[in-house]
């Protein structure tokens, strides 16, 4: 089997297109492992806005950087397909940094995780993957909900989102959803149970929140950043909790992500937190995150969509969605069907 790949040709000035990148097609990788690694044949390529960070060149913020010239990083579910490592079998699942590519030699040891048979591949890149326990890991430590605090949600009908606010449900928390477009804003209402909804691309977002929430916002969990957030920082109560989980809004600025205009006095005197985190900040809540989310799942709490796109040649198109907001809950490209055949 060949190994087809997607590298990255140019660093993109804005919006994503098929001309960042170029398609190859190179030889099979069996035989060219070293000890302890395994052949990982992707079956799912997660696709998360941040990889838009990740090669856009900038070095300065902690984040991976895919060099002009290497296939482009991607969270990745996949099968062994060959094991220099007796704790990794050849047929296993696993999950972990992959790459815009059929085939890939890692080392198992280094951050991967074993899916459990019985979990399904979508399940565990969707409501059971690291988005949900992004979500999970930003929501509770961070932002500790209480039952009748107001929980604010931008990206609300997204892949973290969606979570996020279906956890601030379920704790007791009134949850106000920040989308775009009626599909989605009717899905949050129905099927995710939330209480509030906005569309952020046709409403006034700050009379309407003045309206639902006169009182104010406890805890705002930040998916977009931008003029939402300074809106949000404006209505925080005392010891409110701002989340920065992301800032999807700039990222096909090309300039560095800056804090809009904030009222630094007001979180002084207000006692507010804003916090950044990654899920891998939270390392030691993973196991508990994904315990409670598949408890919730399994009792039907928690509404879910997984929006799986096939094909390896349409990656650059797939993740061009995220930033169209065309994608209807967690993205996925699907690059083969599991038994070893490419998609
Ligand atoms: N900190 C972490 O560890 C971590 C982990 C995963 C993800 N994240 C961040 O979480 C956020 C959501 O990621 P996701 O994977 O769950 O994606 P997602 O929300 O499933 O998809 C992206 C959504 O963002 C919205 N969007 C796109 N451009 C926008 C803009 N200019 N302004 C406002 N909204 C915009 C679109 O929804 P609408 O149709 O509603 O506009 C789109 O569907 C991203 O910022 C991502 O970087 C952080």
């Amino acid at each position: 089997m060949s190994n087809r790949q997607w590298l990255l040709a140019r660093r993109p000035t804005g919006p994503v297109g098929r001309s960042c990148f170029e398609y190859r097609v190179s030889p099979d990788r069996r035989g060219q492992g070293a000890p302890g690694q395994v052949l990982v044949q992707w079956e799912l390529l997660l696709c998360a806005p941040t990889i838009r960070n990740w090669i856009s060149g900038a070095r300065d913020s902690y984040h991976p950087v895919v060099e002009i010239g290497d296939p482009v990083l991607a969270p990745a579910l996949g099968v062994i397909v060959e094991s220099n490592n007796p704790d990794f079998p050849i047929g296993a699942r696993l999950f972990g940094t992959g790459s815009w590519q059929d085939q890939q030699w890692v080392d198992p040891s280094a951050g991967y995780r074993l899916i459990p048979e019985g979990t399904s591949s979508v399940d565990a890149m969707g409501v059971l993957g690291i988005n949900a326990v992004t979500a999970y890991c930003g929501l509770m430590p961070i932002g500790q909900p209480k039952a009748g605090e107001v929980l604010l949600v931008s990206g609300a009908a997204g892949s973290v989102g969606s979570i996020v606010c279906q956890i601030g449900r379920i704790l007791g928390c009134k949850v106000i959803g920040l989308a775009g477009g009626p599909d989605k804003l009717r899905w949050l209402r129905e099927e995710c149970g939330v209480d509030h909804v906005i569309d952020y691309k046709a409403e006034n977002i700050p009379a309407r929140l003045d309206a639902i929430v006169p009182e104010g916002v406890d805890i705002y969990f930040d998916n977009v950043g931008g003029a939402i957030l300074e809106t949000a920082a404006a209505r925080m109560r005392q010891a409110g909790r701002i989340i920065l989980c992301g800032q999807i809004a700039a990222y096909d600025s090309g300039r560095a992500i800056t804090a809009p205009p904030i009222d630094m006095m007001r979180l002084i005197y207000g006692g507010i937190r804003i916090e950044g985190f990654l899920a891998r900040h939270h390392m030691e809540r993973i196991p508990e995150a994904l315990e409670t989310l598949g408890q919730w799942n399994d009792q039907g709490l928690l509404a879910h969509r997984e929006d799986v796109r096939a094909g390896l040649e349409q990656l650059p198109e797939t993740f061009a969605a995220l930033f169209t907001g065309s994608n209807e809950g967690t993205l996925l490209a699907r690059v083969s069907d599991g038994e070893g055949n490419p998609v």
